[in-house]
């Protein structure tokens, strides 16, 4: 089969399907699989592929066909710079998060703390964490996940990072040693459990729910961490989180309950809703 045949018939499967977005899904597919640029096996379009780039192309249309998520269908995203495992035991990072781990990478350099202690809650793939090691291999990192299977593919993608973060599994904080962090940084589950029931079902019948669902208000897991978080924090230390679009007034609130010597400052996402909250 050419190059151009496999596209072309990867392309059929997933118009067939109903995919809108056919022939740049193709051609991601083709692109990731072959580990080759797209400009350079469009010019040599009418070549032989190889058979088990062929059939690994097709197997992952077929299974894109079937609805299943890109990133879980072809098994690895990127996430700066790095390509990290992603499959069915964690919800597939996000764009925004990458914003929320460079606020953290900024807050980092700007305070010197590339040596610095940072706790992770709700590490999932372990994406946040792994890359704060990457960027800073001087510092202490430790992640937490209530659910097992994240943790299993977070330590996965930890080894083959080569990035030494010391995974617990705990709700929260409550396994985590006692001890004063520079930073800590999470993107809990925020969604209200009524607009669950909405997210396409793309997300629903393929990503773990109880990573995204935040329970009633959506802030109910967020609020318990704050609630808890203080001892574990130095007292210059910072906090990040993902939140809900509309928690502005929600998270003030818990800060100046908590944090009363603290300040919240809330910043958007790249569509302009407010999405990270930044107590320090
Ligand atoms: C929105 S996902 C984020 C995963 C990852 N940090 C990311 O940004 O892609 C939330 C994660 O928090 C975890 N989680 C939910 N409740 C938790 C709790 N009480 N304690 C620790 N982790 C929790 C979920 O298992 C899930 O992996």
């Amino acid at each position: 089969m050419t190059i151009e045949q496999l596209l072309y018939e990867t392309v059929q499967i997933l118009e067939n399907s109903g995919n809108n977005r056919a022939q740049q899904e193709s051609e991601v597919i083709l692109k990731e699989i072959s580990g080759k640029d797209l400009s350079d096996l469009m010019a040599h379009s009418d070549e032989e592929i190889e058979s088990e780039v062929s059939s690994s192309v097709l197997e992952i249309a077929d299974k894109r066909a079937q609805g299943m998520p890109l990133s879980y269908a072809l098994g690895t995203m990127d996430f700066f710079n790095w390509k990290f495992v992603t499959d069915q035991r964690a919800l597939i990072p996000r764009p925004e998060t990458e914003l929320l781990t460079e606020e953290a990478i900024r807050y980092i350099r700007k305070n010197n703390l590339e040596q610095g202690k940072f706790l992770e809650i709700g590490t999932g793939s372990g994406i946040i964490a792994v890359t704060l090691k990457k960027y800073f291999p001087e510092a202490e990192v430790i992640a937490t996940d209530i659910s097992p299977d994240a943790l299993e593919l977070a330590e996965l993608n930890a080894s083959r990072q080569k990035a030494d973060v010391e995974f617990i599994e705990s709700d929260l904080v409550d396994e985590v040693p006692k001890t004063k962090f520079d930073l800590v940084i999470a993107n809990l589950p925020y969604v209200p459990t009524s607009t669950i029931a909405t997210v396409s079902p793309e997300i629903r019948d393929w990503e773990p729910l109880n990573a995204l669902d935040g329970g009633i208000s959506g802030f109910d897991i967020i609020e318990r961490l704050l609630s808890k978080i203080g001892p574990f924090l130095n007292d210059d230390g910072i906090i990040l989180l993902e939140v809900w679009h509309t928690h502005k007034p929600v998270i003030e609130k818990a800060v100046s309950q908590y944090f009363p010597d603290k300040e919240v400052t809330v910043l958007k996402d790249l569509t302009g809703l407010d999405r990270f909250a930044v107590i320090s």
